[in-house]
């Protein structure tokens, strides 16, 4: 009897830690600050939904920083993947201004990761 109640606790503890590890997907970072869903509600960030393809800085989000704000750029697969690797370096980069700032920090998703994280926002449409 008590090895079967073990043998069920296992297996649920297994079950959960699996549960766990499928929800961890490229944007399990960046889901603190940004929801993905059409209409979805701004957090501490915009809400990101269909965000390849669109203006920078062009949702109704109220807490842009100047440099978003202003921005004339359009968010393609290379300046997404600068982004999320290190958007204190990309704000600079993409605005040709050395001083420009953002208020999201450096997410430090690069090479392979930084992929994987503009796949996913790719699907957001
Ligand atoms: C701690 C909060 C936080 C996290 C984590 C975060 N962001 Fe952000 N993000 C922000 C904020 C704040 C802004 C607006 C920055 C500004 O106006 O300077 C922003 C802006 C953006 C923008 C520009 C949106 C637009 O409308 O132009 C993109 C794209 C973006 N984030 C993607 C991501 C991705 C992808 C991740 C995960 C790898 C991530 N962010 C993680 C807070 C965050």
């Amino acid at each position: 009897m008590k090895k079967t109640l073990l043998l069920i606790s296992s297996l649920a503890i297994m079950t959960i830690g699996l549960a766990a590890n499928a929800d961890a997907g490229p944007e399990s970072r960046c889901k603190g600050c940004h929801t993905f869903n059409q209409g979805g509600k701004h957090k501490t960030g915009p809400n990101l939904f269909a965000i390849v393809g669109k203006k920078a800085g062009s949702t109704d989000f109220k807490k842009y920083g100047k440099s978003l704000k202003n921005a004339d750029w359009v968010w393609d697969e290379d300046n997404l993947k600068a982004w999320v690797c290190d958007s204190k370096k990309a704000i600079k980069e993409l605005t040709g201004d050395d001083h420009a700032k953002t208020k999201m920090g450096k997410q430090k998703k690069c090479g392979d990761k930084a992929e994987a994280v503009v796949a996913f926002l790719k699907g957001l449409k």
